[in-house]
Order: C-alpha cells, then structure tokens, then sequence
C-alpha cells in the first residue's frame, strides 16, 4: 500500500473537520466560520510542508502556500474555494448539512463536492508526496479563496496586482464535475454571468386594491412584465445584440458531444426530477447548457405572501435575476444591453432599476498544451479509460483572471459526479472519486516534473 491508500481514514477524517465549519460566504453572521475555513486550510498546508499565510483584505481571508524548491521544473498555481452555499431548504437534508455523514460511497454535507472536498484533494495530492519523498516534482502555489460562492471580486483584484507572487505555468483547479460516472473528464469552458437585482417602484405606499385598482401601477405586475419581456416561451432571450458575440462550438466539438454518453431520460427524470426539458428550439442540449447564454429569475421578493387573503397593491418589488454568459461575450456590454433592455420592457407607472451584483466573463481555455495533455494522462490512468473533454454550464469567476492577469491556462480536472446535488439540499461526494482524485493530482504532477 502506498501513502495515499494507507491513508484514507485520515484524509476522510481531516476532511469531516473541515466539512463541519460552515463558512457561508453569502450570509455575514458567517464570517467567524470563514477565518475558520482559511485557518483550516492554512493549517494543512503547513503541516504538510508548505509555507504559507492569510491574505487579509477587505473580502474573505485568501489562503497563499507554496513550495518553490523544484528550480527548473514548471510551477503551477492551485486553486480551490473554502466558502459554501447556503444550506437551505433545512428540512430536505437526510443529515445535517454541517455534520458530514458517510452513507455507502458517498460522504454527504454542504462542500463535499463544491468545493472543500475537492479543494481537498489538491492538499492531500501534495501533502503525500512530500511527506514520502520531502520534494515535489514541480513548484506549487495554493491559492484557496473564501468568495467564489459570492462572486469572488477580491481574489479576481488580488491576481491582478500580484503577477509577480502568483506567476506560474498554469492553474489546476478541482471545482467541476465529471461527465458520468467512472469517465476521466477535463472541463474546457464554463460560463461567465450577470448577476442583478432588478427594483421596481410603483405608489410611495401600498394601497388598498379595491379602491385603487384600475389606476394604481402594480410593481409586482411590472416585474413579471419586465421578465417575460426578457426570454420569450422559447427560451430565445429577447436582449438586443445579446447574441451577436456569441461564438458557435466547432463542428469537431458538438460531434465530441454528441458522441459522450448520455440518457436525456434519465437525465430529465432522475437527475433533474423534472417532466420535460424546455429551452431553445433546434439547438442540441448540450449547446445550450454549454455554448448558448441564459436569462434566469432566482426569487421574487414583494407583496403580500402570508396567510390568507389581503388585497393590496404593493409599493415596490424586486426580482433576483442573472444571465449566464458564453464565449465571447463581455460582461460590461452584456449588463449595457441588459439595462437599456430593462428600461425598455418597463411599464407605465412605474420606476425599474436595475443593480448588478457581480459579474464574471465566460472562458473557453485551448486545450492543446501539456499541461492538459498531461492531466487528461494521469486521469486516463487512475480510471482506466480515456479522458473527454467537456464544457460546463457553471461559472468560476477566476478562470477568466488567469488567463487575462497571469497569461495562464487553466486545467479543470474535476472529481464531482452529476447527481452530487451541489448548491441543493443533501450534497454528496462520490469517495472513490475522493480518493481516486488525490492519486491523479499526484500522477499529474509527477508526469509534469
Ligand atoms: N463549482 C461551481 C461551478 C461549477 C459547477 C462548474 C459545476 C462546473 C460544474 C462554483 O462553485 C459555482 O457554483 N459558481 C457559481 C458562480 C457564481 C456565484 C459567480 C455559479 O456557477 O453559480
Ligand atoms: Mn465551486
Ligand atoms: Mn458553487
């Protein structure tokens, strides 16, 4: 047995600590949790022979390690997120979301897959090769950061100012899924987005509707006005310009897609839980999950919701809304269109505005370098079978940032599974996957030393 095999029970054990922090970046009364999670992290990385510290800023503390004693050989920077998704709906959870709970090959609780378990697996990949042999074959720089979930403006302006500290030959990044099961997979491309509120005012008070309806402007009416507005029954968004960047997949790759294995049924019913699939007509599933942009409403805040019946006309509503965003379109120009589209769509009587919260640009990385090559090798060889190359509908906002601020391409190697339920209630780690990935990080870097 090698370091990695005789070690599972701690590495589970060590992740289970890790696992029960809950460092929820979007709610403030967490902040105690996230110095926490960088602590964690940080403690780790040291213990397992890596300088480091806590970047301090205005955001989440960012984790910064290195080990620099391989002159020559490539150096490359990994990348992880230690914050988590809200756990909520509660009561939907088998076992508590923050007390991690081994049940068959699965580890369950919010992070396991996104993104302290994989995050984990870069640690764990490093700790073993220099605890067995006190080097590594190639220079490292963690970089963990604790925003991802929240957009992650910190991390995206520390790259940029810090070129010189962070330069590397290529970022790894444990953050997506595998296309299925027991398939190796490299993801190339993810999603950029807008993320917005979108306010609107009617009445400077709410009024009864009886006595005011049939002239009162109805904000909750304009919001779902402003939206439908927005994507027509096709799914085809109806944002003028919002397509013309849009840069279709080659030929070669939607038959690479289409060749991948895959049961829209199951998908549909079993992953998903839903009846039919719907979205833009003539374009092949996979395109639209990977290479066409979305328009989507998160929430609806505004009225009267509780009990029974109350007839008024709400002052104000205000909608969650966000686009996903593909190759090459631009964040800026997306929330330009988005905006002058928003004042557009909004009815009489009424105000819209429309705040953004975060943005990221899609990115679509080349997938002819080594150190692709080299991660497709190691994964091809500790799950026995040829890696593919896929797209993911998801977003990671720093991707874009290594590539732009340090010039590097990112390699995604992803130990998730589809059905891990991420940003859902009983989120799930696939443990062979846990394990598996450890021991492809480290026959990675071995192949690049
Ligand atoms: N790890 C995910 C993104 C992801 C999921 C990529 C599955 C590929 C496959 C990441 O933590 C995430 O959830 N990102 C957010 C980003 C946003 C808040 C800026 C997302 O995609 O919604
Ligand atoms: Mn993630
Ligand atoms: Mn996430």
């Amino acid at each position: 047995m090698n370091y990695y095999q005789e070690n599972h029970a701690a590495f589970l054990e060590g992740l289970k600590a890790w696992l029960r922090i809950p460092s929820i970046s979007t709610l403030s009364e967490h902040k105690p949790d996230i110095r926490r999670a960088a602590e964690f992290a940080l403690n780790e990385l040291r213990a397992a022979g890596l300088a480091g510290e806590l970047i301090e800023g205005e955001g989440n503390p960012l984790v910064f390690a290195e080990w620099t004693g391989a002159p020559g050989a490539p150096t490359l920077l990994l990348y992880g997120h230690y914050d988590v998704q809200p756990p909520d709906p509660l009561d939907e959870w088998k076992s508590p979301p923050f007390e991690p709970e081994v049940r068959g090959n699965d580890i369950f609780g919010r992070g396991t897959s996104d993104d302290k378990g994989q995050t984990y697996i870069l640690i764990k990949a490093v700790e073993g090769l220099l605890k067995t042999r006190g080097k590594l074959p190639v220079n490292v720089k963690f970089l963990i950061e604790g925003e991802e979930e929240t957009g992650g403006e910190h991390i995206e302006s520390y790259v940029g100012t810090k070129p010189a500290r962070l330069k590397s030959d290529a970022a790894i990044i444990c953050d997506t899924e595998m296309f299925a099961p027991e398939l190796p997979t490299i993801c190339i491309g993810l999603r950029g987005m807008v993320y917005a509120e979108l306010h609107v005012e009617g009445a400077n008070h709410d009024l009864h509707s009886g006595v005011y309806g049939g002239a009162a402007p109805n904000p909750m009416q304009a919001v779902a006005e402003i939206i439908c507005a927005l994507k027509d029954r096709d799914g085809h968004i109806q944002i003028p310009g919002f397509y013309d960047r849009v840069v279709p997949p080659s030929p070669k790759e939607r038959e690479a897609w289409a060749r991948l294995p895959f049961d829209e049924r199951d998908y549909t019913e079993k992953e998903m839980g839903a009846r039919e699939l719907v979205g833009e007509p003539g374009i092949a599933l996979l395109e639209r999950l990977w290479a066409r942009p979305t328009f989507e409403v998160h929430g609806i805040r505004g009225g009267f919701t509780g009990e029974g019946a109350k007839t008024v006309i709400p002052a104000r509503a205000v909608a969650k809304i966000s686009t996903r965003l593909v190759a090459d379109q631009d964040p800026a120009e997306a929330t330009e269109q988005l905006k002058k589209a928003v004042a557009q769509a909004c009815p009489r009587g009424v105000t819209a505005e429309l705040k953004v919260l975060h943005s990221a640009p899609p990115s679509l990385v080349n997938p002819d370098n080594r150190f692709i090559h080299a991660a497709a090798d190691a994964m091809s060889e500790v799950f026995g079978k040829p890696t593919v190359y896929i797209r993911s509908g998801g977003s990671i906002p720093i991707v874009a940032a290594f590539e732009q601020s340090l010039g590097i391409p990112s390699v995604m190697m992803g130990f998730g599974l589809p059905d891990d339920n991420l940003h859902a209630p009983n989120e799930k780690l696939h443990l062979p996957n846990f394990y598996r990935g450890i021991e492809a990080v480290a026959r990675y870097l071995d192949l690049l030393g």
